[in-house]
């Protein structure tokens, strides 16, 4: 696998894929790599011929009060994960390398589709993310990039953000990869005691029931929503929203396709989950 640190060594790299006509799948993360990032692999391989993983724990993306500091950075074990599951490079610069101008620099704002659920907790969240992604994708110019559906705002913004920038990359959303008991991989649940663990599967437990409940023919949303925000206090989260849309994040329309997300803190830690349903 080919380990790339600085933005010369990416393009000579870049420019040798169109050189032998290869086509490029791009899976953006911020390492500390487990099952749930190592799955979107086999959706890039599905669409492309080489494969390029990104690590880089963006700084712009985080709050002052959020886990930059302490988010776990184990690049020696990422980078012999990916090269396990078959990935032919990693990118992985240094903030330096990427920001060598600092953080006060232009960022990509999509309007509207981060104002709420994540980003209304999360005030700037977004426009880190996009400005990395959009950055990482002008340098690497994947033909395609692979995005976990667990992150369904970041996903949907970043569709957003290639259709309005006119970006040649094709977006690939992949399906939440989860525990047993239904917890959704995360590098944050590494953060959990065992007792704030045992009790982490409620959230999903919760949007399975409104599935359960719109599955069977109940629409009134807003008492839905209530509930299982009650339900996920009871089971001693601190919810942040449990909301039921569209899947384009706006009010549900029936029959169709539903969104059902939910944030909530366990302890320090904020755990997000959604899932989808056709009713
Ligand atoms: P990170 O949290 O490291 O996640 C990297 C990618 O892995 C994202 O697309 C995320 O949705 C996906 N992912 C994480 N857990 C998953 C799971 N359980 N099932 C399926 N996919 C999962 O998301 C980011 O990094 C950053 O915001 C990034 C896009 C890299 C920009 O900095």
């Amino acid at each position: 696998m080919t380990r790339l640190h600085e933005v010369p060594a990416l393009r000579a790299w870049r420019h040798a894929q169109w050189q032998e006509k290869r086509r490029v799948a791009l899976v953006p993360t911020m390492g500390n790599l487990h099952r749930g990032h190592l799955a979107l692999l086999d959706s890039a391989r599905e669409h492309a011929d080489v494969l390029i993983a990104s690590i880089f724990v963006n700084p712009l993306q985080f709050g002052p009060n959020e886990d930059f500091d302490r988010y776990p950075r184990t690049l020696e074990a990422d980078v012999a994960a990916l090269e396990a599951a078959g990935c032919h490079a990693v990118f992985a610069p240094s903030e330096r390398t990427l920001y060598p101008h600092g953080r006060d620099i232009a960022q990509i704002h999509v309007p509207h589709l981060g104002d709420h659920l994540c980003g209304a907790d999360r005030p700037g969240h977004f426009d880190g993310v996009t400005t990395v992604v959009g950055l990482l994708f002008h340098l690497v110019q994947p033909d395609v990039a692979v995005f976990g559906r667990k992150d369904y705002q970041q996903l949907q913004l970043i569709r957003r953000m290639v259709r309005d920038l006119h970006f040649p990359t094709q977006v690939i959303g992949h399906p939440i990869e989860r525990e047993a008991d239904g917890l959704a991989l995360s590098s944050r649940n590494q953060y959990l005691s065992a007792e704030e663990r045992a009790r982490a599967p409620a959230l999903h437990v919760t949007l399975r029931a409104i599935a359960e409940a719109l599955s069977g023919g109940k629409r009134d949303t807003a008492a839905l929503e209530a509930d299982a925000m009650e339900r996920l206090r009871a089971a001693g989260l601190v919810p942040s929203y449990v909301r039921i849309l569209s899947a384009d994040l706006q009010e549900p329309e029936f029959p169709g396709e539903i969104l059902i997300a939910a944030a909530a803190y366990l302890g320090q830690t904020r755990l997000i989950d959604n899932l989808m349903v056709h009713v």
